[in-house]
């Protein structure tokens, strides 16, 4: 018997103003169009998360592909994993700078690759020899984030603190994109990809393409993806706790919220969860003001930017 398909994306968890939420929503609905499309024609869950998830690193609306924040050099480094719950296999690149879809890249690291991780030129060049074109990072690089990254830089000479990591919630922004997919044939699947944060050190890694923190899946707990302040979460290795929780019995939307509960109690981290268990449960959580997200099921669409 068929599985009914499910996908859940999320767009990031943040204090989004009015001005970004049409945007945001549109981006939405293309990402779950073109991933849905694909669960409707039979395709694997890991085949409709890495399409919503390219879509999504496509629009320069998301902190993730071209229109990233920017590191403290004016670069685009990104990061992203894809995780398929059916076999474990996994693929992830981080601190690459020359590939417009890391997404796809790390699918190439997951279909054909022993190993499960590549960073920097050695991902490039990986994905390269996998048909990848590279391409220059000023590409990726857009006014917005030259604006934005100029203004932080500005406020951090004026001797203002730097709020990215640690600021009012109405200054931080953790647009990183992410998608959790169940197919027809019953399996789970998940990805995460993001641009990391704004004014980073160049080399930092945050925690959405790391295994466990910001992305995971297992068709024996569930399929997870958050957004947020990367380095709390990637201390308590929040994705791999919260389909821990899953697998021993909490309901997925039980779970999403006690990890959110457990990242803000435990290290004051704000952030956002999606997750689903292969029964088709989802789960949805944050802490911040807003987050973007969309679901798609055969009962139809349902998205939008909730606000806490
Ligand atoms: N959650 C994205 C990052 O911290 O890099």
């Amino acid at each position: 018997m068929k599985t009914q398909p499910v996908l859940l994306i999320h767009g990031g968890a943040w204090a989004m103003p009015d001005e970004a939420i049409a945007a945001h929503e549109a981006g939405i609905a293309n990402a779950l169009a073109a991933g849905y499309a694909l669960l409707e024609r039979g395709a694997s869950a890991v085949d409709a998360v890495e399409a919503a998830v390219a879509v999504m690193e496509d629009d320069e609306t998301f902190d993730a592909g071209r229109g990233s924040f920017l590191t403290q050099d004016g670069r685009v480094q990104m990061d992203a994993l894809l995780m398929n719950g059916e076999n474990l296999r996994t693929g992830g690149v981080a601190c690459v700078e020359r590939l417009r879809n890391p997404i796809h890249a790390a699918r190439l690291v997951l279909d054909h690759s022993p190993h499960v991780y590549f960073v920097g030129t050695g991902a490039e060049r990986f994905a390269r020899q996998h048909g990848m074109a590279l391409c220059d990072n000023m590409d990726l690089v857009i006014p917005r984030e030259q604006e934005r990254l100029y203004k932080a830089q500005a406020a951090e000479l004026a001797g203002h603190s730097d709020t990215t990591f640690s600021g009012p919630l109405d200054s931080a922004s953790h647009d990183t994109v992410g998608a959790v997919a169940l197919d027809t044939h019953g399996n789970i699947a998940a990805g995460t990809s993001t641009g990391g944060t704004l004014n980073k050190a160049p080399g930092r890694v945050g925690d959405s393409s790391l295994i466990g923190c910001g992305c995971y899946a297992d068709n024996l707990s569930a399929a997870v993806s958050l957004t947020g302040w990367g380095e709390p979460i990637m201390k308590l290795v929040l994705g791999k706790w919260a389909v821990d929780r899953v697998a021993a019995g909490a309901s997925p939307q039980e779970s999403a919220q006690a990890a959110i509960d457990y990242l803000f109690a435990r290290l004051g981290g704000h952030g956002g969860i999606i997750l689903l268990s292969p029964d088709g449960r989802i789960g949805l959580a944050h802490n911040t003001p807003r987050m973007a997200w969309g679901l798609r099921t055969p009962a139809g669409l349902e998205s939008g930017v909730t606000r806490n």
